[in-house]
C-alpha cells in the first residue's frame, strides 16, 4: 500500500513577456511519431529521462514534441498540447485545450544553459510557429519546483490555481474540486471528489496518461 501526495500550481500566461534580446541561433524543430529514434537521442543528449513507452503514448494522445537548438547544440525540449486535451492524471481531469492555446508538458533546458531565459524563448517559438493565433498558454508545475515556478513567472505566467490530490495505491483518488475551466470537462467524473480507478476507468486513465 502506498500513498502519494500531489500538489500542483496551474498557471496561465495571457501574454508572453516580450523578449528584449533574443539569443541568436535559437530554433525549434518538431519531431513526429515516426522519429522516435531521434527523440530518444535528444533525451540522451540532454541528459533527460522518460518512462518507457511514454513518448509513444504522448503522440497517440495528440501531444507535439519540439527540440530546441542553439546553433548546432541541443539546448532543450518540450511537449505541447493544443487543440486537444490535457489529461492531468494527478487529478484525473481531462481539460480541453483550444487551438489558440497550448499547455506545456515536460519542459527541459540543458543544465549548462539554464538561467538564460531559454524557457521563455522556446515558448515564443511555439506560439509563433505552431499556433494559428496565440490566446494564452497553460502549464502545471509541482508546487515545490522553485526554478520552474520562477521561469514561468519570468515568462508572464500567473498562478491561477493550486490543486492537491491524494493517490492511494494508484486506485483511489481524493482530490480538490474541479477548477473553473473554459470548456466542458466530462472526464473523469468531474463532480466527484473521490475517484475509484478500476475496470474501464482504469484502462482509460492509463491510456490518457501522457
Ligand atoms: C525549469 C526550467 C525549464 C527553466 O528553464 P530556464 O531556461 O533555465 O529558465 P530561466 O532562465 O527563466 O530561469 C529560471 C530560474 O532558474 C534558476 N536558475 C538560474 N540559473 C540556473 C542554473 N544555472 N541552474 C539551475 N537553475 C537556475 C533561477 O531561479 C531562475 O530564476 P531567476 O533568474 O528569476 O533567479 C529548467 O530549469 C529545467 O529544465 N529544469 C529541469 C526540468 C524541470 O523542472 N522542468 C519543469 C517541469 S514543470
Amino acid at each position: 500500500m502506498y500513498l502519494v501526495r500531489h500538489d500542483l500550481a496551474l498557471l496561465q500566461a495571457p501574454t508572453l513577456t516580450p523578449i528584449e534580446v533574443p539569443t541568436p541561433g535559437l530554433r525549434l524543430e518538431e519531431l513526429h511519431a515516426d522519429q522516435l529514434e531521434a527523440l530518444t537521442e535528444t533525451y540522451r543528449a540532454l541528459g533527460h529521462r522518460h518512462p518507457v513507452g511514454r513518448p509513444q503514448r504522448r503522440f497517440a494522445n495528440g501531444l507535439r514534441f519540439g527540440r530546441l537548438w542553439l546553433g548546432g547544440q541541443l539546448a532543450g525540449s518540450l511537449w505541447v498540447v493544443h487543440d486537444k486535451h490535457r489529461y492531468l492524471d494527478e487529478m484525473n481531469w481531462r481539460l480541453p485545450v483550444s487551438a489558440q492555446q497550448f499547455w506545456l508538458r515536460d519542459v527541459f533546458i540543458a543544465p549548462a544553459l539554464r538561467g538564460q531565459r531559454l524557457f521563455l524563448q522556446m515558448l515564443h517559438l511555439v506560439a509563433r510557429g505552431w499556433l494559428p493565433r496565440f490566446e494564452s498558454a497553460w502549464s502545471d508545475v509541482d508546487w515545490d519546483n522553485a526554478a520552474s515556478l520562477r521561469a514561468h513567472l519570468a515568462a508572464g505566467f500567473v498562478v491561477r490555481h493550486r490543486v492537491r490530490a491524494l493517490d492511494f495505491n494508484g486506485r483511489l483518488r481524493w482530490r480538490d474540486p474541479l477548477v473553473h475551466w473554459p470548456g466542458s470537462v466530462r472526464d473523469m467524473q468531474p463532480a466527484r471528489r473521490w475517484v475509484w480507478l478500476a475496470g474501464e476507468r482504469l484502462r482509460q486513465h492509463q491510456a490518457w496518461i501522457a
